[in-house]
């Protein structure tokens, strides 16, 4: 596995963009996966950048997020449906119904991921999967267990993911104990993977997912198996993996 090192978080989204450019480019109808956090943020200026300067055409894209928090509405500014609205869907030529994210107040959280689960299948799966990487290797909210989740499903969240995402809430209480997940299988089949990772929080995750064996004690290690996927680190966050796997151009 090669890791595209950067010399920081700007640079890798300079590249991070540049792939993503070029995939939109190449099917201006294509499907995006998105996750929330800071790792994409960067991505997703460049990307409005991209529109806003008349580059990009995003009226026949269309987005699934990864997760959301089970007891968040999507009004409410720390879920994950807020996050995309703020950051990725509003002031580009998106409409609202090609806008997709699984709903974590559904009566029945049963039933809606089984509604998500075919919405993505219905809309051919994911053309390009944006990631991040949780500091114990998770990706969306697949986190670390005795077998890998192959499709949209329920997840408690370990303490790890807890406290990782306890700088969005007013106490590290108030975290979500239950989020709704894309499973593995929504992840390899997408066409093409970008992971972004940057800074010293990743480091050991990065070890973790791709310098070892594929486990599902690291979820994110099962990308080491997909043809395109693609992991952009900066200096920082790479820094414990093997020079051999380092590309820097
Ligand atoms: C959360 C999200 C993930 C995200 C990860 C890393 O737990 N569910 O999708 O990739 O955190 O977030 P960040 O990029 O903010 O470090």
């Amino acid at each position: 596995m090669k890791v595209k090192v950067r010399e920081d978080y700007e640079e890798m989204s300079d590249t991070a963009a540049e792939l993503a450019l070029q995939v939109i480019r190449e099917k201006p109808d294509c499907v995006l996966g998105l996750t929330a956090g800071s790792s994409p943020l960067g991505l997703y200026r460049r990307l409005h950048e991209a529109y806003h300067s008349g580059g990009i055409d995003f009226s026949r894209v269309r987005i699934f997020t990864l997760s959301e928090y089970i007891g968040l509405d999507a009004q409410d500014e720390r879920s994950f449906a807020y996050y995309t609205r703020k950051n990725f869907c509003e002031g580009l030529n998106l409409s609202e119904d090609r806008i997709f994210m699984p709903d974590g107040m559904a009566a029945d959280i049963a039933v809606e991921c089984q509604r998500y689960g075919e919405a993505i299948e219905a809309a051919g799966g994911i053309d390009l999967m944006i990631l991040g990487i949780g500091p114990n290797a998770h990706i969306g909210f697949n986190e670390p267990g005795p077998s890998f989740v192959p499709e949209t499903h329920v997840v408690e969240l370990s303490e790890a993911t807890r406290a990782a995402n306890a700088r969005f809430f007013d106490s590290p209480a108030d975290v979500p104990y239950w989020a709704v997940s894309m499973g593995m299988r929504d992840i390899m089949f997408a066409r093409h993977v970008l992971l972004l990772a940057s800074g010293p929080g990743k480091t050991e995750a990065l070890v973790l997912a791709f310098d070892g064996d594929v486990t599902p004690k690291a979820p994110a290690s099962l990308l080491q198996l997909h043809r395109g996927a693609v992991v952009i680190a900066d200096e920082t966050a790479a820094r414990r993996l093997p020079k051999e796997m380092w590309e820097t151009r």
